[in-house]
């Protein structure tokens, strides 16, 4: 007999993907400027809609996807992040890192994101064309590819991407190259040192990408470090903000702050608008996946 459990939670996730879909709808529909857009680039992702020359890009990086998914190579990874949700871990661990020993595969499939997550990146950069673009935590380099192969479907724009980890920066790197992406820039070190060089050198940037370091105040203070470097009108997207009790309570701060006129939350990724243009301040709820 077909338990009420297993037949249970598709059912709920069908009613949640078909309510997403129709608020999406209604956004692409009844909206206009950004929030038009976004309703518009998640609609794409949602019924698949690629062109041909996308099409192309999406099947090499998740090719390589694959390749990296079944690499029984053991790598040393020394992370500078939160590793579990609410760890509370001193700054001195955070100075020296956590050492993992992993196969490549086993890293990628953890540390990467999905396609679902990096799809909706891609197509936002498709929609917004941005020309400076920042990310934080490049793992092996999977969502940034993504990002950087809309930059160049969209003929212009560059990405920074910064990565705490030596071994996972130098599968990133070979990775792009692979990738024939040579608008992308690799920063290896920790955020905390990195980031005012790499602000000052390749800001004001007009859409940025937190994937790293998933603890509330790290992700604040990266925003608040961040933000001066933003230009007038950008996108800024931070992943993993129901991760952990500390991560939404980093988003609230980010939703509150005068700078972010509209933001989308998507249950895992929030995308904020920052545009002053933008008289009314908006929250749109819109849970994903
Ligand atoms: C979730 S992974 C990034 C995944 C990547 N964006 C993707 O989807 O392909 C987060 C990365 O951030 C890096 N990271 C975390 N905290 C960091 C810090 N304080 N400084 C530098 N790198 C950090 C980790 O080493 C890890 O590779």
């Amino acid at each position: 007999m077909i338990s009420l459990r297993k037949i249970g939670k598709p059912i709920i996730s069908l009613v949640w993907r078909l309510k997403a879909q129709k608020k999406i709808s209604d956004l692409s529909k009844n909206s206009e400027g950004y929030t038009k857009e976004i309703g518009n680039a998640l609609t794409e992702v949602l019924q698949n809609i690629v062109s041909e020359e996308e099409k192309q890009w999406i099947g090499k990086i998740e090719s390589l996807r694959k390749e990296l998914e079944s690499s029984n190579e053991k790598i040393e990874v020394i992370d500078y992040g939160a590793i579990e949700p609410d760890s509370n871990i001193t700054n001195q661990e955070l100075e020296i890192g956590k050492t993992v020993n992993i196969t490549v595969g086993a890293k990628c499939k953890s540390g990467s994101e999905l396609f679902f997550w990096v799809f909706i990146l891609f197509k936002l950069i498709r929609k917004f064309q941005p020309k400076s673009c920042l990310e934080l935590g490049s793992c092996m380099g999977l969502s940034a590819s993504f990002q950087a192969a809309a930059l160049k479907l969209n003929g212009i724009g560059r990405m920074v991407t910064l990565e705490g980890a030596a071994s996972l920066a130098s599968i990133a790197k070979k990775n792009f190259q692979l990738l024939n992406l040579g608008n992308i820039d690799i920063i290896e070190g920790r955020f905390q040192d990195t980031l005012p060089t790499v602000l000052k050198q390749y800001g004001p940037f007009d859409y940025v990408f937190i994937d790293g370091h998933l603890d509330g105040p790290a992700t604040i203070n990266n925003f608040n470090q961040i933000i001066p470097y933003v230009s007038e009108k950008a996108l800024f997207i931070v992943d993993n903000i129901s991760w952990s009790e500390s991560m939404k309570k980093g988003w609230k701060y980010i939703e509150s702050n005068d700078r972010v006129r509209i933001t989308f939350h998507l249950r895992q990724m929030g995308i904020c608008i920052i545009d002053n243009q933008i008289v009314k301040k908006h929250v749109y709820k819109i849970p994903l996946l």
